[in-house]
């Protein structure tokens, strides 16, 4: 019997029948989407603070509209992504503290500094560029909810990689120090995007199991590779320069190859050890507690409505 629900869920899956909250699916199918979903939306909220901390100094109105535009779609993101979660029998208060207690992961990429503006054209470029290549196909993934939820931060992000794009433009095509101080922001950014896309296939537990069931349709090396083959040009459409100096075109295969990545730096980062994991962590819970008061005013509200509807 066991066997059976097993196998017919799995030739729905090769089929690409998406599968909806209320289908069976194996317990392990549910953990793994309950993990990488509810990772993808810590990520989405801890990632606000790195760009909100340049809101106040944006260099003009219309770059802080922008930015405060970005910033306040990535908290949707996570609300989407929770919502998605939600649906596979957790409770948002739960995923929340599990973030807040340190209990769960959240992209590597959040715990580095933005130290100058370069970093918010670089962050949007780079990071938001990354974040599209790995998100474009989950809005093919196997699970209905999740799939959807994707389609829309896909078009939110690719915006977001555009203003991003703009403001290395604006700086490259500026003055001597402008220019410097976006080829210092790709200079901090690139390995970690590359990071970004997890650990290589040959040490990734999950792929396999994941690509089986059509969570991943690509792997982490492929969607680095994808990300690399993308963003070289883009970068000497700058005139900027990589930090890398194996990074070199491959006329045969088409293909951008590039140098060897510091895994134990990313090891530290997802061990709390990175640059700013501990700031990261102390502004979250912060914010948290400091919204408190707005969690027990809906609830008391909504406990009212409940009164009134039922008198
Ligand atoms: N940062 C932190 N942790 C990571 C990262 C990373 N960049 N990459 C991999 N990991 C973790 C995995 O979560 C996993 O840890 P766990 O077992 O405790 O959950 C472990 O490293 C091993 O990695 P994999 O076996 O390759 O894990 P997985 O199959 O989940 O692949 C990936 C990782 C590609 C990040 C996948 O989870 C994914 O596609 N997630 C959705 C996208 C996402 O979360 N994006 C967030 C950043 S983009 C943004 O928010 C703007």
């Amino acid at each position: 019997e066991e066997a059976g629900r097993h196998a017919r869920f799995q030739a729905r899956i090769e089929a690409e029948e998406r599968i909806e909250p209320n289908d069976w699916m194996p317990e392990a199918y549910r953990r793994t989407l309950v993990r990488q979903i509810s990772q993808h939306a810590h990520s989405e909220i801890v990632g606000m603070l790195p760009e909100g901390n340049w809101i106040t100094r944006a260099p003009s109105l219309k770059r802080k509209a922008a930015l405060l535009a970005k910033v306040q779609d990535e908290a949707g993101h996570g609300l989407y992504l929770y919502a998605a979660a939600e649906t596979l029998g957790v409770a948002r208060e739960d995923l929340v503290d599990q973030l807040l207690d340190g209990r769960a992961k959240y992209s590597s990429i959040f715990n580095y500094p933005t130290l100058t503006w370069a970093d918010i054209g670089a962050i949007g470029w780079l990071v938001d560029g990354a974040a599209i290549m790995n998100q474009i196909p989950l809005c093919r993934c196997s699970y209905g909810p999740y799939a959807r939820a994707m389609i829309r931060i896909c078009k939110e992000e690719s915006f977001h990689q555009r203003q991003g794009y703009e403001i290395m433009l604006t700086l490259c095509r500026g003055t001597p120090e402008q220019k410097a101080m976006a080829q210092d922001a790709l200079n901090r950014w690139w390995w970690p995007c590359l990071m970004m896309f997890g650990p290589p296939d040959s040490e990734s537990q999950h792929s396999e199991q994941s690509a089986r069931w059509k969570i991943k349709r690509f792997s982490n090396d492929e969607l680095r590779q994808k990300f690399v083959d993308a963003t070289v040009p883009q970068g000497h459409h700058l005139g900027l320069a990589f930090p890398d100096p194996e990074l070199a075109y491959d006329a045969e295969t088409g293909h951008w190859r590039f140098g060897a990545i510091d895994w134990e730096e990313f090891r530290q980062v997802l061990a709390g050890n990175g640059p700013c994991n501990r700031q990261r962590m102390r502004q979250r819970r912060d914010a948290h507690a400091a919204g408190a008061w707005v969690r027990e005013a809906a609830l008391a509200h909504a406990g009212k409505r409940a009164r009134r509807a039922s008198a």
